[in-house]
């Protein structure tokens, strides 16, 4: 049978109920990285909208990577609480409870986007330790970021997995790496953000070494019954920047530490790339890296429609589907799909009568 958006998705011991995923949505909400009732409305309502799992948000693990102030965070016991308040009530819903572990590098420390988005120093309430692979700013307006020795990256790629055991411990049951949008990992990665002539830089496999450390590092800390997925910007949109036939070999060596899904965005690196957004313009990407990798994947980006986000599973291009801004939107969307393409709805029975 052919697979469709409301078939379910069986991941290591886990079936998700359908194929829609909320992205992970940073929502600038937290308290010293400890999730708020923000978190719970906002995560739940999506849940009982019908989505099969919820990726939440960017959370730092470690203080100095996070975005904003007020981003989430897993760099302390103090975070586990709170957030497994939020993903009981996600997973009593049917749904499965994710969260995204990341690093910002040297897109750390900055305003909420409602505060206007800039970088703020430690005066302003951010902080000035901003790390990267090397001292190069995001723009003109970034402090510029100290390189990572080796002791540095080391404290990293433990944080990313010290932040696996507390998402477990929150009752996570799906976690993903971060290694988009030009933060920390994909600052690696890319050869326009890392300069280095160590280990950790020059060729691809120098490169790739620390989005293959934190994944492998993750897995291990992870139980083996739970998906790990990766997210990858599959090309900087920029010449000589990190590209999507490099980001086919990633996967592969991805999957081959563990890594269940590659949920495939592009961009972020530089502020000046010119990204040609339009209806699904990221679904091309995650076909060709399902195809050519053999890796299962997430398609992202503009998919709005339900006939739209159906024919993605259903033409083989991804195995799931990610929602962001059509989500915040509309809660319910799912249910809505599932009406619109004659598939069983996932209602609540509280909704039922609204239905
Ligand atoms: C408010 C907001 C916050 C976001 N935060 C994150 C994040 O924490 N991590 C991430 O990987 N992407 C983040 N993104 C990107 C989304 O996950 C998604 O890839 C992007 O919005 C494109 O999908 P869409 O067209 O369905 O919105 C964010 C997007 C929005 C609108």
């Amino acid at each position: 049978m052919t697979a469709h958006l409301f078939s379910p998705l069986t991941q290591r011991s886990l079936t998700f109920r359908n194929r829609v995923v909320m992205a992970p949505m940073c929502q600038y909400s937290a308290v010293d990285g400890v999730a708020t009732d923000w978190h719970l409305a906002h995560l739940g309502s999506r849940a009982a909208g019908g989505v099969g799992a919820i990726i939440a948000e960017a959370s730092a693990v470690l203080p100095n990577g996070r975005i904003s102030p007020a981003d989430l965070g897993l760099w302390d016991d103090k975070h586990i609480e709170p957030l497994r308040r939020a993903f009981a009530f996600v997973a009593s819903q049917g749904c499965v409870p994710g969260i995204q572990l990341a690093h910002a590098g040297r897109k750390a420390s900055t305003l909420a986007p409602w505060l206007g988005g800039t970088p703020v120093g430690g005066a302003q309430g951010g902080w000035d330790d901003i790390v990267a692979p090397s001292a190069l700013p995001f723009a003109a307006n970034h402090a510029t970021p100290h390189e990572l020795d080796e002791a540095g990256i080391a404290t990293v790629i433990e944080a990313f997995a010290a932040a696996a055991r507390r998402a477990h411990a929150a009752g996570a049951q799906l976690v993903e790496v971060h290694a988009a949008h030009g933060y920390l990992v994909h600052q690696f990665l890319s050869p326009l953000t890392n300069r280095r002539t160590d280990r950790w830089g020059g060729s691809f496999e120098n490169r790739t070494r620390l989005a293959r450390e934190v994944t492998a590092a993750v897995r291990k800390a992870w139980p083996d019954s739970l998906p790990l997925w990766v997210r990858i910007s599959a090309t900087d949109w920029v010449d000589g920047g990190w590209n999507e036939d490099e980001s086919v070999e990633l996967s592969r060596e991805l999957a081959k530490l563990g890594c269940d899904v590659v949920d495939v965005s592009t961009g972020g690196t530089v502020p000046d790339a010119k990204v040609p957004v339009a209806p699904g313009f990221q679904v091309r990407f995650a076909e060709k890296i399902r195809r050519e990798a053999g890796v299962p994947t997430g398609a992202v980006g503009l998919i709005t429609e339900p006939a739209q986000a159906d024919a993605v599973v259903r033409e083989g291009r991804a195995d799931a589907v990610l929602l962001g801004r059509v989500l915040l939107r509309e809660p319910q969307w799912a249910i809505h799909a599932a009406r619109s393409l004659d598939q069983p709805a996932p209602i609540p029975n509280q909704y039922l009568r609204g239905f």
